[in-house]
């Protein structure tokens, strides 16, 4: 079963506005036998508001709550359209904001029901001036995060604790069971000239932070859109952390994040060389 867990569409106000037909046309094209629409979910006004950092970013984050709609219709239509050549399901890739849990638990509780397949990322985090993107720019990154933190290690053992704090939040019973590109804070790491690997510290985060993934039975978005950042060069996560979640039974499903038709499938090949063979989980 080959599988593309991770995907945007039209709807998303950073994406190349092409149709989401021309993804999923691609998708077949590959021999893609399943295929997961998951756009970015609306955010709180409230929090939209208050966010501080590149404004691009804090506007362009999610669909607005009237789209929400339009989106399921157009996306629902396109699922039975093709029925007979992939399997589509359709949802959302779910902002955890540590601050707005009960609104993200009533927007799930409202539309959980219209979801197939769902994705919990954490793309903000406190920075200078409040609630920040993690993922618009190296320098917004350094300005807004790492000089908050005081150092590049220490601002990625925040954004762990955070992804935590994600898979241990109650959102209610239609909480997303995949956890998105769990080392986003990677993103920029060839930008700063101190050192970015992943620290000690961190790897004890990984390490719990899979162990509870694999308690609660939630899967790992093997997200390969960090492979095609200059300034990163990995995929989220890396191959030695993936093998990790393997050996404890969690469920990996590759995404390309593809925010363009010609996105769809890349690094699948790369994903699949990641994988331990089974008797070696
Ligand atoms: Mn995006
Ligand atoms: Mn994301
Ligand atoms: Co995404």
């Amino acid at each position: 079963m080959k599988k593309e867990g991770h995907s945007h569409t039209e709807f998303c106000p950073h994406g190349s506005g092409e149709d989401t037909e021309l993804f999923i046309l691609e998708a077949i094209k590959q021999n893609f036998d399943e295929y997961s629409i998951t756009e970015h979910a609306p955010l709180p006004k409230e929090f939209l508001h208050k966010a501080a950092g590149a404004q691009y970013a804090i506007d362009t984050a999610g669909i607005k709550l009237s789209e929400i709609e339009p989106y399921l219709k157009k996306m629902n239509d396109l699922k039975k359209k093709y029925a007979d050549q992939i399997h589509i399901n359709v949802g959302f890739e779910v902002d955890f904001l540590p601050e707005y849990q009960q609104w993200t638990s009533d927007f799930l509780n409202e539309y959980g029901k219209y979801m197939d397949d769902s994705i919990l990322s954490v793309h903000f985090l406190k920075g200078n001036g409040g609630d920040r993107a993690i993922d618009y720019s190296g320098q917004d990154y350094d300005e807004g995060i790492v000089s908050y933190y005081g150092s590049f290690q220490y601002a990625q053992e925040i954004y762990l604790q955070t992804v935590i704090d994600s898979v241990e939040a109650d959102l209610g019973k239609y909480k997303p069971k995949r956890i998105g590109h769990i080392t986003l804070c990677q993103k920029f790491q060839k930008y700063f000239d101190t050192d970015t690997s992943i620290s000690q510290n961190s790897y004890l985060l990984i390490d719990f932070l899979l162990k509870k993934m694999s308690e609660k039975q939630y899967e790992l978005d093997c997200n390969m859109a960090g492979l095609y950042k200059e300034l990163c060069g990995v995929s989220y996560p890396p191959r030695d952390i993936v093998a990790k979640a393997q050996h404890l039974g969690i469920p990996i499903v590759y995404g390309s994040d593809s925010h363009k038709s010609n996105e769809v499938g890349r690094g699948y090949e790369q994903y699949t060389n990641f994988l331990l063979p089974v008797n070696a989980r």
